[in-house]
């Protein structure tokens, strides 16, 4: 049998079932062990007030999920992305990042997003996007580790307003 498309969708933080369900993923996967992201602390990033959360769907399944942030500093910035260990490695992290970017760029005319230095996968998936490395923040989670913060961007600020007016 066929299996079901994925689908992606904004998803509605009052419900506590799928809360669960994202922070005990983000909690039992690399890179968030290995910067020492307890499922509490998951808890209080997925249903901050700030953050826009996203989810991947396989039929009723919840296969991944996305944060964003579309206020502050580094607006259009992608905190974390995740799919499911056995659905990785099939197109739909790509997918995700592409849906993600369109969400983004509707308002925004750069995404960021930070990598750990020793998740060399997951950058080389965001360079193949067209990211490129901007700065490396030192020690910034965790003692020994860095994070790099990564930009896509489609125009200059003012160019883009200019065109939005
Ligand atoms: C990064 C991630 C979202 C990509 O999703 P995906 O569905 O596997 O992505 P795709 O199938 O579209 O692309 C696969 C690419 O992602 C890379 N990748 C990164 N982490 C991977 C992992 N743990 N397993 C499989 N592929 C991974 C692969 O190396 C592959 O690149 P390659 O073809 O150059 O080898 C997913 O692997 C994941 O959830 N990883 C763990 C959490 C994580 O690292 N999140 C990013 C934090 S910045």
């Amino acid at each position: 049998m066929q299996r079901p498309e994925v689908e992606f969708i904004q998803f509605d933080k009052r419900n506590m079932n799928v809360v669960d369900q994202c922070a005990e993923l983000m909690s039992i996967s690399e890179p968030w062990n290995t910067l020492r992201r307890t499922y509490d602390d998951a808890v209080k990033i997925i249903t901050d007030e700030a953050s826009e959360v996203h989810l991947a769907i396989r039929g009723d399944e919840m296969i991944g999920f996305a944060i964003i942030k579309m206020q502050g500093s580094f607006v259009g910035y992608i905190q974390s992305i995740v799919v499911k260990s056995m659905h990785r490695g099939q197109g739909i992290g790509t997918r995700f990042m592409e849906y993600l970017e369109r969400r983004i760029f509707s308002e925004q005319p750069n995404v960021f997003i930070c990598v750990s230095s020793f998740n060399q996968d997951a950058r080389r998936l965001y360079e193949r996007l067209g990211y490129e490395a901007i700065g490396e923040l030192r020690d910034y989670i965790v003692k020994g580790h860095s994070e790099i913060l990564l930009r896509k961007t489609v125009a200059p600020l003012s160019e883009f307003w200019k065109l939005k007016k």
